[in-house]
């Protein structure tokens, strides 16, 4: 029988709460599917900080290396600890240690859910570059507290960074509906934007299947939500992708819905599976998070294992749980309960 083992890090505010709801519906489609599934939790946190002083052990990576895949809650405690400190301590190095530079962040309304838009249909997968451009961590700060001080911090793109993302993306574009959406800020941008065009350009002339057109960002945000129909696969940078999936998130309901992958594509590291919706201090231990996400983020993660019939069986359960009405509206249904209606309509 296959088995994979999977590390587990619920991490801060409803982390835990998706994460185990995610764990449950995972492991019973493992069962009808005839793999196992082994989780290993790790209690990295601010809650681990408060204590230890780091988000992670030392030697976290190398820990985290030996799993074939790694299912994430959320990381935050402002109140307690900087996001500075706790997403440069543990969310932000797993991404970049591991070369997961695909983030795939799915768009689409499940059924019973209502959107704000008055637009119908419509399926978009967000690929965000997630190890460099505007998030590489380059810059500093100097003259301290005076009226003298400078901040800096340097985007960095590289053509191999630029070069297999882009390539990702006419990789998706061809597996879906063949259109392919590159983000930049080319006409005010002059430097990383233009190369990351004229790497775009170049790629296409290897895909002329696949139907290419480049967006600004802002008229990107104003389309994903006068036209979103008309989108298939949207390509952008770190900062530009980060900021266009929240958009993509509302558009689907809300952050409730918006699963990702931490992809390395290359699985030379294990990649990462994350709801977006981050750990909502305000609602933690009030049992309302909604699953749906970080359970979406987990049929991700099967599919990357390659389980596609499980991971395909876990997004018809949760399809038919929302039609349902169940899950659909913020707040209205116990977390508990939205995973027991999913883990039924798995049988
Ligand atoms: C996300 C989050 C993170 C990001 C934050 C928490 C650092 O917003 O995964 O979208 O910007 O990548
Ligand atoms: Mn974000």
């Amino acid at each position: 029988m296959k088995s994979y083992s999977i590390a587990l890090i619920p991490g801060d505010g409803i982390g835990p709460d998706v994460t185990d709801a995610a764990w449950q519906v995972l492991s019973t489609v493992a069962r009808h599917s005839g793999f196992t599934l082994t989780g290993t939790p790790l209690p990295w946190s601010c809650a681990f900080y408060k204590e230890t002083g780091t988000m992670m052990p030392a030697d976290g990576i190398e820990t985290l290396r030996r799993f074939d895949a790694i299912l994430l809650g959320a990381v935050g405690w402002p109140a307690e600890v900087p996001d500075s400190t706790s997403l440069h301590g543990l969310l932000l190095p797993i991404r970049k240690a591991f070369v997961q530079y695909a983030n795939l962040r799915p768009h689409r309304l499940l059924p019973g859910v209502q959107g704000p838009l008055k637009a119908g249909a419509f399926d978009i997968l967000c690929i965000r570059e997630n190890t460099e451009g505007e998030y590489s961590g380059a810059g500093g700060r100097v003259h301290h507290g005076t009226v003298d001080e400078v901040a800096v911090e340097t985007s960095i793109f590289t053509r191999t960074g630029v070069e297999r993302i882009l390539r990702f993306g006419f990789e998706q574009a061809r597996q879906r509906r063949g259109k392919l959406a590159s983000v930049t800020k080319s006409n005010a941008q002059k430097y990383s934007m233009v190369f990351w065009d004229e790497i775009t350009r170049k790629l296409a002339a290897e895909y002329p299947d696949v139907e290419v057109t480049n967006y600004h960002i802002d008229a990107m945000a104003a389309r994903m939500v006068m036209a979103p129909e008309s989108l298939d696969v949207v390509v952008a940078s770190n900062l530009f992708g980060d900021i266009l999936t929240d958009l993509g998130a509302a558009i689907q309901g809300g952050l409730g819905f918006a699963a990702s992958a931490n992809v390395n594509p290359d699985r030379s590291a294990p990649s990462m599976f994350e709801p977006v919706h981050g750990s909502a201090p305000d609602i933690a231990h009030l049992g309302i998070a909604n699953p749906i996400a970080s359970i979406w983020s987990g049929a991700m993660m099967l599919d990357h294992l390659g389980e596609r019939e499980a991971g395909r069986r876990v997004m018809d359960a949760l399809e038919r749980t929302t039609s349902r009405g169940i899950g659909t509206v913020p707040g209205k249904d116990r977390t508990e309960t939205i995973t027991a209606a999913v883990v039924a309509a798995l049988d």
